[in-house]
């Protein structure tokens, strides 16, 4: 099979996802960058004013024939693949719609590119690959065993892309993200999943409907009880694509690599950054645990630092939760 894009900067990339909150900051990135960007998106979840002017093709990733319609029309150097199911909690009642969803969406979509000859692909994968972790920070080398549908799939397709790169020549970097959190600092795009499940914008509309929100646990073994997240800015997490589609130009091979900051903050620790940020009080309840939550995530970050190069430059928690509340009180 001829296999376009040899050796040839990427220039013109398809965003699958592109217009879900961490797709359209990675777009809105992609083009500071001087990238061509075509978004797919089935539009189910995605907010197609997040990505105002840039070329949207609505469907599906398992739509074979869309697929197909797609990569013969235009010419893609490089695929992002964003779309996915992610409602951990939803995947564990109903797998089917992710294992569909997640798993037959995305090998439908890299048999396009192997027909098509696009070889080169940036994949969001997740913490949920670890389930619960024996040990933190969490190494790319830790045991793989995640506890959803959600993180199978996830797993999955990252097990799939290195037989694709074995067999097709099709490289990857799939990018086990953390708990993405914030917004561009321009206030004009951000968070807005329905229905949301993420702690922080959670946090945000008790503060500002002044109805409770639920802290799920307070007996974990951590040191307030509350579980601990290492939260990376979204600005960030685009920035990684970006530095990842440029390593895969530069002839890197094949890796898996965590986003994240290498620190963790607890619940309570979020509910606090929100009251400083905001100067309201935080109406919150202690409620049960979350089945499947493990009490702490944290990454360790050494191999994206070698591999991308990449920092994270705006995942203070302060910065995270100022620009996240921006987003939300707008
Ligand atoms: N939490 C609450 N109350 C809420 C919502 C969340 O206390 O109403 C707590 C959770 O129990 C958890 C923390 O806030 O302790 C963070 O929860 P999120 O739902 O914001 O994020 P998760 O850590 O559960 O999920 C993230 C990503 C998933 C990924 C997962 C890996 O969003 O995509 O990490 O475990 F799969």
């Amino acid at each position: 099979m001829a296999l376009r894009g040899n050796g040839k900067a990427t220039t013109s990339v398809l965003v699958t996802g592109g217009a879900g909150y961490m797709g359209a900051h990675t777009v809105r990135a992609l083009l500071e960058a001087g990238y061509h960007v075509t978004v797919l998106d089935d539009l189910s979840r995605g907010h197609p004013e997040q990505i105002a002017g840039v070329p949207l093709v609505i469907g599906d990733t398992a739509d074979e024939r869309a697929l197909s319609d797609l990569f013969s029309s235009r010419d893609f150097d490089a695929v992002i693949h964003f779309a996915s199911e992610s409602l951990v909690g939803e995947s564990v009642k109903n797998p089917d719609k992710y294992f569909r969803r997640n798993v037959t969406g995305g090998i439908t979509l890299l048999s396009a590119m192997v027909k098509a000859g696009v070889r080169k692909m940036v994949f969001s994968s997740s913490a949920a690959v670890y389930g619960d972790p024996e040990s933190v920070p969490i190494p790319e080398t830790a045991p793989l065993k995640p506890v959803s549908p959600y993180g199978e799939g996830k797993l999955f397709i990252e097990k799939a892309l290195s037989w694709y790169d074995e067999a097709y020549g099709l490289r990857s970097m799939s990018l086990r993200y953390f708990n993405a959190a914030g917004a561009d600092p321009s206030g004009q795009i951000g968070e807005d999943h329905e229905p949301e499940t993420h702690l922080i914008p959670l946090v945000m509309a008790a503060v500002i409907t002044e109805k409770p929100v639920t802290i799920f646990g307070d007996d974990y073994p951590t040191p307030d009880g509350t579980c601990i997240r290492d939260y990376v800015h979204v600005s960030d997490l685009a920035s990684a694509h970006v530095l990842a589609l440029k390593a895969l130009d530069s002839g890197k091979q094949t890796a898996a690599l965590n986003i994240g900051t290498g620190h963790g903050f607890s619940n309570m620790e979020i509910v606090r950054a929100v009251e400083e940020v905001t100067g309201r009080k935080v109406p919150y309840v202690v409620g049960g645990r979350r089945p499947g939550d493990p009490a702490t995530l944290v990454a360790a970050c050494d191999k994206a630092r070698d591999v991308l190069g990449w920092a994270p430059q705006h995942s203070s928690l302060r910065e995270i939760v100022e620009t996240a509340w921006r987003w939300h009180d707008r």
